[in-house]
């Protein structure tokens, strides 16, 4: 993660903020262009570059720790029946640059011992096509000794949802978008989760910690017929960033998040 971290940060160009034509209403340069993106009701977009580079930046290091500290609330021996089997199947909703994926791959490789070669099945779906290059990168990162595969579908969530649909996932992975959703029907989202995922299987949703995010997610959850637990996390992330980088970025360096997780039961 510190190459991706250090690659992105020395390809930053600052200086297109000044003649944009996307740039949020108010903004004062391209940190500030995204931060304040995700207030006022301003649209959230990332078909800029620069600002992708900065999101990753900002918080991947911070999300993949999140997540990871969902991953690793689900009992050993839930994790350990996923392990029993050489394929491993993942799936990514609004995944983005692949925090929740770097998390997932990250916390099964700290639970199998070294040399073990699972096959790991990625499969994302994300609207923003844009993502992709820095998901492989991500993804490669963390893959280590697993031989991992990655399908994308560039798809809205309930389209892509419907197209995996009779695919069985052992960990699906989701993290920072059920508040980017607006007009989504939660039930009927918690309803197609159900359907592609294995009996035994995981699911962690992590999201800000805010009383009408956390209610959306339950409702995933409830819908899903999956019992949720939650932890807020809130403790540092981990990561040591470069002074330089912590200055002109400001990343977010203690994690903020509820990570909600639950295992799917079918009897
Ligand atoms: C805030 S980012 C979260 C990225 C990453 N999961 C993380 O935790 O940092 C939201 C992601 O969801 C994707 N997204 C937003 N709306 C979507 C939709 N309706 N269907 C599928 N993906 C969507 C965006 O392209 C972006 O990658």
């Amino acid at each position: 993660m510190d190459n991706i971290i250090a690659d992105l940060f020395s390809e930053l160009d600052g200086s297109k903020w000044s003649t944009c034509a996307e740039r949020t209403l108010h903004s004062k340069d391209c940190v500030d262009c995204l931060q304040r993106q995700y207030f006022d009701e301003n649209e959230v977009s990332y078909s800029c570059i620069e600002k992708r580079k900065l999101y990753v930046l900002r918080y991947l290091p911070v999300h993949a720790a999140e997540n990871r500290a969902g991953l690793r609330r689900v009992p050993s021996k839930v994790v350990d029946n996923i392990l029993k089997y050489a394929q491993i199947r993942i799936l990514s909703i609004g995944g983005g640059p692949g925090s929740d994926l770097y998390a997932a791959l990250n916390f099964l490789r700290s639970k199998v011992e070294d040399g073990y070669r699972h096959e790991v099945k990625v499969t994302r779906i994300d609207i923003e096509p844009l993502w992709d290059e820095i998901a492989v990168n991500v993804i490669k990162a963390a893959s280590e000794d697993f031989e991992v595969s990655v399908k994308t579908l560039h798809a809205d969530v309930m389209e892509g949802l419907g197209k995996v649909e009779g695919k069985e996932f052992d960990i699906v992975v989701c993290s920072y978008l059920i508040s980017e959703l607006n007009n989504v029907d939660f039930e009927e989202f918690g309803r197609k989760l159900k359907k592609v995922m294995w009996n035994g299987g995981v699911i962690v949703i992590n999201d800000r910690p805010q009383a009408e995010v956390e209610e959306k997610i339950r409702a995933v959850f409830e819908a899903a017929n999956i019992v949720c637990s939650e932890v807020s996390n809130t403790d540092w992330a981990g990561f040591f960033y470069p002074d330089e980088i912590v200055q002109k970025v400001g990343p977010k360096l203690n994690m903020k998040s509820k990570a909600f997780w639950g295992v799917k039961r079918d009897n």
